[in-house]
């Protein structure tokens, strides 16, 4: 499973990608908007220390204004992913820069047959959001499930990532169903590291290691 951070602040990124464990990065307008400074540069940034795919979205609701800044994010680095909300508009824009090999990253996908239209118009990632669908009490990892079930009967180029992640169990239930990518927020990444009885299980092991008295050289 692929795992990417789903934000655009650079110190929590620089303290992540030294883990590992992170293959992408996916930002929107509201995390970028969070931080300081030109988003653009903040974008240039990001794919230097990721050297992975980075989600940058159009902020255009029209397909001509959408590929025109699909182009010039794309400019941006070789790892820039167009991000287009799911609309007719962003199916149109999303034909044309694929045609041009752009890599498209659909976004704000809330039903199956939303993510198939999406496939067909060549995406390279799905992105639906299900912890929005939690919030209004309808299952979002159902939505996984039902994508997951239509991208295999048939022979799309495609890869679902699984957005608007909010806690643990949405990533432990997307790894059990076999999403292929993960879009997690820091704060999540971090709760996944941490157990209570892996500290007091290190607590113990150097407690009882003091009592040694010996250095390991
Ligand atoms: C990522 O691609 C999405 O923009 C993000 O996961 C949305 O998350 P939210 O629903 O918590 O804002």
């Amino acid at each position: 499973m692929k795992i990417f951070a789903d934000t655009a602040n650079l110190q929590d990124l620089e303290e992540l990608m030294s883990w590992g464990a992170i293959d992408g990065v996916t930002t929107n307008p509201t995390l970028l908007s969070r931080e300081p400074g030109d988003p653009l540069e903040t974008l240039k940034k990001i794919c230097e220390l990721v050297q992975g795919p980075v989600s940058a979205e159009v902020v255009s609701t029209d397909w001509q204004g959408m590929v025109k800044e699909g182009k010039k994010l794309a400019q941006l680095d070789d790892h820039i992913v167009v991000k287009i909300p799911m609309t007719v508009d962003g199916l149109k824009a999303t034909r044309i820069l694929t045609a041009e090999g752009i890599r498209v990253n659909m976004t704000l996908i809330f039903t199956p047959t939303q993510a198939l239209l999406a496939a067909k118009a060549g995406a390279t990632y799905l992105s639906p959001f299900i912890g929005r669908l939690d919030d209004i009490s309808s299952y979002g990892m159902d939505l996984i499930a039902d994508i997951m079930t239509i991208l295999d009967n048939y022979d799309y180029d495609v890869e679902v990532l699984v957005a608007s992640v909010r806690h643990p169990m949405h990533v432990l239930e997307a790894a059990k169903i076999g999403a292929p990518i993960v879009t997690v927020p820091p704060k999540v990444l971090r709760q996944l590291i941490h157990h209570p009885l892996t500290d007091i299980g290190l607590k113990k092991f150097l407690e009882d290691w003091k009592k040694v008295g010996k250095e390991i050289r």
